[in-house]
């Protein structure tokens, strides 16, 4: 293998640069070139590769986003999109693909693996922590850290006006970064998709803490909660309750952008050099995950099929700690 690629696919993290950069400086490090794809998929049906030297990923560690652009390609879905996107890299003699994002864009991989023979080796690159075969994301440090600042932020403002507030973060399917930044922040109730929201009990919660002295609280609610997103569920105790006077901040994609923290950023060199070095070895089909601190190659369906789910322990520790 001479030559391989490198895209990114799906909702930017911070942190796909640094993992960029590392399979560049790996690749050119083994002798391999490198060809940067962008905007993941739809770049490679379009052909928009150009070769990326060690210098052309320089600087790039510390910027939020992917300076390779992402896209959610719906082409590809289809077969024969990917027959194109086979076809540009046999074009250019690529015969290994990085592929860094979630784990729709590792069915891409998938496919093109098992469809026409390409090796792909895939990065976990988003916010939402929500792929199996790791216990870590490339980006939720960095996410689940800016959510957790905004809470403390919130928290200045619901305490000088005894204030309820409802936060929204990110989060479809995943309630990973309400739970982790809602503990680290010390809000008072976490509602997340995986687990069923209860509007009694989400009252019953506000009651208490203000029969105990509490005259502010926040309730972190992520995006995907079954009981509706935080305007729902604010008005839904405002309908059935006397907490009418509360206050929603919806943080979206702000969580997405921002400086990767030192732990993404390591995280994601590490597996960006792994993710080469599988690749070289003839490896496919792999992800590259991380369990406890040593790097890991799980099967790429692992990601969809064994997907993270909470340590029961935390919700233990988000109960006590919230009441
Ligand atoms: O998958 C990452 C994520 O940020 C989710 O948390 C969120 O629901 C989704 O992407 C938003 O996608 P888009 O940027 O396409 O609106």
């Amino acid at each position: 293998m001479k030559h391989i690629g490198v895209l990114t696919s799906g909702g930017d993290a911070p942190g796909m640069n640094a993992a960029i950069r590392a399979v560049v400086r790996a690749g050119s490090h083994a002798g391999l070139t490198v060809f940067g794809i962008e905007r993941g998929y739809q770049g490679l049906i379009d052909g928009a590769l150009r070769e990326l030297g060690p210098r052309d990923v320089g600087g790039i560690i510390r910027q939020g986003g992917t300076f390779l652009h992402s896209a959610r390609c719906k082409a590809f879905y289809d077969a024969e999109g990917r027959a194109q996107a086979a076809r540009q890299l046999a074009a250019h003699g690529i015969e290994g693909l990085v592929v860094i994002g979630g784990d729709g864009s590792y069915r891409g991989a998938q496919a093109l693996h098992d469809e026409h023979g390409i090796r792909c080796i895939g990065l976990p690159g988003t916010i939402d922590n929500d792929i199996g075969g790791t216990d870590y994301t490339i980006g939720f440090d960095t996410a689940m850290n800016t959510a957790m600042e905004a809470i403390d932020r919130l928290r200045d403002t619901a305490f000088s006006h005894d204030r309820i507030f409802f936060l929204e973060v990110m989060g479809r399917h995943s309630g990973y970064i309400a739970m982790i930044a809602g503990i680290a922040g010390g809000s008072e109730d976490i509602l997340t998709p995986e687990e069923p929201t209860n509007i009694d009990s989400v009252i019953r919660t506000i009651r208490d803490g203000r029969d105990r002295g509490k005259q502010s609280m926040i309730i972190v609610v992520a995006e995907g909660d079954d009981a509706g997103n935080a305007f729902d569920i604010a008005k839904a105790v405002a309908e059935q309750s006397e907490f009418k006077d509360t206050r929603v901040t919806v943080l979206g994609h702000l969580q997405r952008g921002g400086s990767p923290t030192a732990f993404d950023r390591v995280l994601a060199s590490r597996m960006g050099i792994r993710a080469v070095e599988a690749l070289a070895a003839g490896e496919t089909g792999q992800m590259v995950g991380i369990s406890g601190t040593r790097l890991v190659l799980r099967p790429l369906a692992e990601a969809w099929e064994n997907r993270t789910v909470f340590d029961p322990e935390l919700l233990k520790v988000a109960q006590i700690l919230g009441s």
